[in-house]
């Protein structure tokens, strides 16, 4: 029997550049998140790629039917992305607990059962603290996790999830930990605004990042990639890995949007650091993938701004986004 993969979460913004991606390479796609509607792979993907997923409802934090989609569906790769970032955790702590912690139990409860070949997971910079927690730079994969936010320690406890599963049942995984993504699709979560900054400033409008400092960026489209290759990996130990393609300044973040859309209307918040360290060792992912995907800044922006103006002029991009 081929591959097929089941992607969690696959209405978000990286689910549907996974999906994208997936589909690219004529894979079998099963796509779970609460909604059908695929409003954001839309954005990104043709009608044609469209029409040959496999849509379905998938909420992880029942476990029944997450095992059952895997099993039903003769799932041999798994890429899980659902959850909930960080402002809705704080908002609702026990849901956000229930969808990223449960629900990752779930997926590898199911990966277990199964015997799935391959499983990727999202965990994030968010595992680790602030700048000050700690002395070595790059900081490497094993730094001690800090989380500060309830998010980063859902987080954690997913990493240790994956430990655990691999150590009593050789269940392998590898956990990704994305920084500020930024790319077509990319509209909740407070780090999205650099997303939107590029957006507005194609739409005409002005626009406030609410970040400052120096911050580790990565286009959606290489994270795709990124989680693409780890669930291809395989293996029967639990990997985690840093991430880290561009590193820029918000300022410099937003001179690169105006070499691509002059005049653009953008400012950021003034004498606030990004509370992450920005430089992050990702020698791990390079060993595991060989090359790590990755799209220089000026170029992603340029493709970016190409596709915002065509959705725009086609009216099938939401402007609201903008003002949450
Ligand atoms: N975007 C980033 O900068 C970033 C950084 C670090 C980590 N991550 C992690 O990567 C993953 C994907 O991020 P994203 O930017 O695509 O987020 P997103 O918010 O765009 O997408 C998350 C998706 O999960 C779905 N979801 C929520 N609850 C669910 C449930 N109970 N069952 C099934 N699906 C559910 C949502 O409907 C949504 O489509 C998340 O786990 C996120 O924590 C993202």
């Amino acid at each position: 029997m081929g591959e097929r993969f089941l992607v969690t979460g696959a209405q978000g913004c990286l689910g549907a550049w996974v999906v994208k991606h997936l589909m690219a390479r004529d894979m079998d796609v099963v796509a779970g998140d609460l909604t059908i509607d695929p409003v954001r792979p839309r954005l990104i993907m043709g009608e044609d790629a469209i029409a040959k997923v496999d849509w379905q409802r998938l909420d992880v934090t029942e476990a029944e039917a997450v095992m059952a989609m895997v099993q039903d569906k003769g799932i041999t790769r798994i890429v899980h992305l659902a959850g909930l970032q960080i402002p809705f955790c704080k908002a609702d702590p026990a849901r956000g607990a229930a969808v990223n912690v449960s629900g990752t139990v779930h997926v590898f409860e199911a990966a277990r059962a199964a015997g799935v070949q391959g499983l990727a997971y999202a965990s994030s910079l968010a595992v680790i603290g602030r700048e000050e927690d700690y002395d070595m730079r790059p900081v490497p994969d094993d730094a001690i996790p800090r989380p500060y936010t309830l998010y980063g320690a859902y987080k954690v406890a997913n990493e240790q999830t994956a430990r655990v599963y691999a150590e009593d049942w050789g269940v392998g995984s590898v956990g990704l930990r994305p920084c500020v993504v930024y790319g077509v699709g990319r509209d909740q979560g407070m780090s999205s605004d650099l997303a939107k900054a590029l957006l507005a400033a194609v739409a005409g409008q002005a626009f406030h990042i609410r970040l400052g400092g120096r911050i580790p960026v990565e286009h959606a489209s290489d994270v795709a990639e990124m989680f693409i290759g780890s669930a291809m990996a395989g293996g029967r130990a639990a990997r985690v890995f840093n991430m880290r393609n561009d590193v820029v300044t918000v300022p410099q973040y937003i001179e690169a949007v105006r070499r691509i859309v002059p005049g653009a209307e953008i400012t950021h918040a003034e004498g606030v650091d990004f509370p992450h360290p920005a430089d992050l060792d990702d020698a791990g992912l390079r060993g595991l993938l060989g090359t790590v995907p990755h799209t220089p800044l000026d170029q992603a922006l340029a493709r970016d701004a190409e596709m915002f103006r065509t959705l725009l002029a086609e009216d099938r991009i939401d402007l609201t986004q903008l003002t949450v």
